[in-house]
């Protein structure tokens, strides 16, 4: 799914005769970028190399959500927790990059958006990947592939598997804590919507966290994720705006309009929801007001 390929890259380099540029594909990267604009707008090559450099780190990504699901199913949370610290440092960087782009001004930008009709950031096979895995579960993505029907069909089988937080809910139901077991068989291709029982098995948890610090550690990893997509979202979002106002997306949709309506989306609602319940004087008071 990821195109890698260990035994093909080992192969196109001869034992001894590794160098930099053949190693790391140097030449083959740098042919890559193909400006549509003619005269070509110097701006363009940024425009190209940002969304490039977000593919590769969309890749690494789920490279890594993978990792994770592999260690939470071998009961190893504390490495699950290491692998999502790498992935929140490239979330980190996937909020940093947007700056770069808008050192574009809009009015550049707008002489040579018409070219990249009707490519759109909507065509992200692999976001949709990282989407289904994390677990936003929109079945309607799935039409705006395009034509490619080997990708459509990944597609498919992608948003059918069980989401990185499912394979937690199987671990907190190993370790010992009351998960229902219709959350555990629940349809995996469906948007999984939190569920109050989860809340309250988690709750021992949260309340005495030196006694429960993997599985503690852990969820608050999940959170954190939830929280960085968000941040992307929205600084993805008021970018968007700077760049073209209220004007549609070259993928079809309303553009800022739309993209506003996907920011209230939460991944992980359970983790949200527990925050209410932690007690304390004002966490009381909050939750009667
Ligand atoms: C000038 C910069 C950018 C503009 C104006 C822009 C604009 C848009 C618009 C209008 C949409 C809505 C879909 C549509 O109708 O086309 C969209 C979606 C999207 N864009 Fe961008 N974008 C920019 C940069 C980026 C970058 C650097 C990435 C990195 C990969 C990116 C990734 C995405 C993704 C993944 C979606 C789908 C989001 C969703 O469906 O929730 N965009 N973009």
């Amino acid at each position: 799914m990821t195109n890698h390929d260990p035994d093909r890259s080992a192969a196109a380099v001869p034992p001894g005769k590794v160098s930099y540029g053949s190693y790391l594909k140097v030449p083959e990267l740098l042919s890559l970028q193909s400006e549509l604009s003619r005269p070509v707008h110097r701006d363009e090559l940024l425009f190209i190399i940002s969304h490039q450099v977000y593919e590769l780190w969309f890749k690494q990504t789920l490279h890594e959500l993978r990792g994770i699901c592999d260690y939470i199913d071998q009961d190893r949370p504390l490495r699950a927790a290491q692998l999502f610290t790498r992935v929140h440092a490239i979330q980190h960087l996937l909020i940093d990059q947007l700056p770069l782009l808008e050192t574009m001004f809009s009015v550049d930008f707008a002489k040579f958006r018409d070219h990249l009709r009707p490519a759109s950031g909507f065509q992200s096979i692999q976001f949709r990947h990282l989407e289904f895995l994390a677990g936003y579960k929109n079945a309607k993505v799935l039409g705006l592939v395009g034509d490619d029907a080997a990708a459509r069909k990944e597609m498919e089988d992608s948003l059918a598997r069980p989401t990185v937080y499912d394979h937690l809910l199987k671990f907190l139901g190993r370790a010992g804590l009351a998960i229902p077991a219709e959350v555990l068989s629940r349809d995996t291709t469906q948007q999984y919507n939190g569920d109050d029982r989860v809340v309250a098995a988690l709750l021992p948890v949260y309340r005495d966290i030196d006694s429960h610090y993997p599985i503690f550690r852990l969820c608050e990893h999940f959170l954190e994720f939830d929280e960085r997509m968000s941040l992307w979202r929205f600084h993805h979002v008021k970018m968007v705006e700077r760049m073209i106002g209220g004007l549609g997306g070259t993928g079809g949709s309303s553009g800022a309009k739309y993209l506003y309506s996907t920011l209230g989306n939460k991944l992980y609602p359970d983790l949200w929801a527990i925050r209410d319940h932690l007690g304390g004087t004002y966490g009381e008071s909050a939750q009667s007001t």
